[in-house]
């Protein structure tokens, strides 16, 4: 697919958001991935920090901030200030508390908000970064439109995100596939192209496979715990979200990763 064509999901675009928002800021989003929802946690994301070589003087925004553990670990580690955007109203609500048990609300925030149409105004930002999340927005084109547009000139990006080779099987795709970053995850030059097709230069890509096979090889274990949970009334599911579908997708998931078909990048660039 072209990187400035529109995708051919099956599924309505604003379903897909919602439907993402909803299990991320799930109870069993949590049990499952714990605070940070990407490949490699909080350490690749002080690894992402650091390549982007971030400082205090810098404003840093985290597209599609989750339960905010990126935006805090950020601070915490360069004392940068770090605004977190989000789709889900619950995951800001839940991130605005973490930043204020952290001790650090006075640089960072949470705010609702699309990533293909940020409330902000542009060239506000000295870095940008996405992960984890930049493979489930259905208008990609829209949304690395919308990060060089708030990045100051010589800003710079930092996005993770699963890569794909080859064509997804079709076990691996449908609603659930899609939350999970699987069924639209792309391959890496496509990502590249959907930067470079909104005006950023990429200098660096680097594959970080073993965090994505690590992260499902947890979750596959923590799936037979969550069933449990649920049986015993101590784990509440949402609806979008059936445990069996999930842990067939896991394995399905964990078979492809290590047949190489899918795997974890991590890709800066940076606005001239
Ligand atoms: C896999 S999680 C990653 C969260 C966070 N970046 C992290 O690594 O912990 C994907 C997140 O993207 C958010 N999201 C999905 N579509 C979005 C959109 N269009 N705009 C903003 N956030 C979105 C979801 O609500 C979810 O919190």
């Amino acid at each position: 697919m072209d990187a400035d064509q529109k995708p051919e999901i099956g599924f309505e675009a604003a379903e897909i958001k919602a439907c993402c928002a909803t299990v991320y800021q799930s109870d069993v989003a949590r049990f499952l991935l714990g605070t940070s929802f990407h490949p490699g946690g909080t350490q690749l994301t002080e690894y992402l920090g650091s390549l982007l070589h971030l400082g205090a003087q810098h404003q840093v925004l985290d597209i599609a901030s989750g339960q905010g553990q990126s935006a805090i670990t950020l601070a915490q580690r360069f004392g940068c200030h770090v605004l977190g955007i989000e789709y889900s109203a619950d995951a800001v609500q839940q991130a605005t508390e973490a930043a204020r048990k952290s001790g650090l609300d006075h640089l960072v925030t949470f705010q609702e908000g699309d990533a293909e149409a940020l409330p902000l105004a542009d060239n506000g930002f000295d870095a940008v970064i996405c992960e984890c999340a930049f493979c489930t927005f259905p208008d990609k084109a829209t949304a690395a439109a919308e990060f060089f547009r708030v990045l100051k000139p010589g800003g710079q990006l930092g996005l993770s995100d699963l890569t794909r080779v080859g064509a997804i099987p079709p076990e691996l795709q449908g609603l659930l596939a899609w939350i999970a970053c699987i069924a639209d995850a792309q391959p890496l030059d496509a990502y590249t192209r959907y930067l470079t097709q909104a005006g950023l230069t990429v200098d660096l890509v680097e594959a970080h496979d073993e965090a994505l096979q690590a992260m499902v090889q947890e979750i596959r274990g923590k799936l037979l715990g969550a069933e449990l949970l649920v049986r015993l009334n101590k784990l509440t599911l949402p609806p979008s979200l059936d445990l069996e579908q999930a842990r067939t997708l896991a394995r399905a998931a964990s078979t492809a990763i290590e047949l190489r078909q899918f795997g974890y990048a991590i890709l800066l660039a940076h606005k001239l």
